[in-house]
């Protein structure tokens, strides 16, 4: 707890005092409309981007955001696309616009788009919201935008996961057949797929970590793409909103602002020291060891098992992805 408190207190560099110009490369952030995608945006909005786009479900509060940033930052470059990323065909059409709007390569994306839901609730898709929007949601992002990303000089994917990974009750339990049908069905067959949000939510945050160290060991060794989750510190924002009186009182007390936060992600996006520490977690704007779990056996097989689960899963609803896994990753 002590440590916990002496990070959230840290003094987090500003991007403006040690990033480069982001002159002419092309950045998208899920969920930018508010909270720490929001403050992100802001950062990377004085660095000059080529463009910067904001991914946001909501067109009208997307815009407001864009004019916001607009206006406290100068920048012009700023555009609103819509993209829900708990929609297979919505994750789908964002990609084909931006293969045809997109100018080829994508330098920089954020996935930062999340929910915490502490109730049973389903995506359009029909998955359990945690599991589909954080992991699903995201990943079948990241396929469909590894080959623009792959076009560009420096690339970075960064995934926006969480500290609450580290308090994964039984962890291991991950690691066996049908995980995401598991997590998925209406009547838990034990007590570990009884439906408990926080757990699930933690769980989707896990599945950040191990997901994307499972694609970073896939990156060809031609490719500079360096793939990264950032864990932001607990931050004061509207995914508080359904959390229990007691976890919003603590915040209040503890929390660091989105601003504050925001500059972690920010950090994994453009800080030149993360070029090339593919597969790493970062915390409070440097390297930071992943759970026990993430770096056991265990984790390393459920690891494995994940990323084929969700490929079998993604395949099914979008051919694209196997067609991209087979071009342009290695086995
Ligand atoms: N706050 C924290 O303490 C904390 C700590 C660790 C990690 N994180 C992670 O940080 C990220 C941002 O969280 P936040 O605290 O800034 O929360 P937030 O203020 O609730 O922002 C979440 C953003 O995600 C968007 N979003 C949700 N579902 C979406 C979907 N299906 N498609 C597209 N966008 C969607 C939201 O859009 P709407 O506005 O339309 O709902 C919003 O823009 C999340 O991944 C979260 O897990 C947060």
């Amino acid at each position: 707890m002590l440590k916990f408190l002496q990070e959230q207190y840290r003094t987090l560099p500003l991007p403006s005092t040690y990033a480069p110009s982001l002159a002419g490369k092309t950045v998208i952030i899920t969920g930018a409309n508010v909270g720490l995608g929001f403050e992100t945006a802001k950062h990377l909005a004085t660095l000059h981007p080529g463009r910067l786009i904001l991914a946001c479900r909501d067109p009208k509060k997307a815009q407001a955001a864009v004019r916001e940033i607009q206006q406290s930052t100068g920048s012009k470059r700023v555009e609103a696309w819509q993209l829900d990323i708990s929609s297979n065909s919505s994750v789908k059409a964002f990609a084909e616009k931006f293969a045809k709007e997109g100018g080829g390569k994508l330098d920089v994306l954020i996935e930062n788009a999340g929910v915490n839901s502490p109730k049973m609730d389903r995506t359009p898709d029909g998955w359990e919201k945690n599991i589909g929007v954080n992991h699903l949601g995201t990943s079948h992002l990241a396929f469909r935008m590894l080959p623009f990303l792959l076009q560009a000089p420096q690339p970075r994917l960064v995934i926006v996961a969480s500290a609450v990974h580290y308090f994964t009750k039984q962890p291991e339990l991950m690691n066996r057949a049908d995980l995401l049908q598991s997590l998925n069905k209406d009547k838990p067959a034990n007590k570990f797929e009884g439906f408990d949000g926080t757990q699930r939510y933690n769980i989707s945050k896990t599945m950040n970590v191990l997901w994307a160290r499972a694609l970073a060991k896939r990156i060809p060794s031609s490719s500079a793409l360096t793939v990264t989750t950032v864990a932001p510190g607990f931050c004061i924002s509207s995914l508080l909103r359904d959390q229990s009186i007691r976890l919003r009182i603590f915040a209040s007390l503890v929390a660091r602002t989105t601003e504050v936060g925001s500059r972690t992600i920010a950090h994994a996006a453009v800080a030149p020291e993360v070029q090339g520490k593919t597969g790493v977690y970062l915390s409070n704007c440097e390297e930071a060891e992943p759970s026990d779990f993430v770096i056991s056996k265990a984790g390393a097989e459920t690891e494995a098992k994940l990323w084929d689960e969700t490929l079998d899963v993604l395949g099914k609803v979008d051919p694209e992805v196997p067609r991209i896994v087979q071009t342009h990753l290695c086995n």
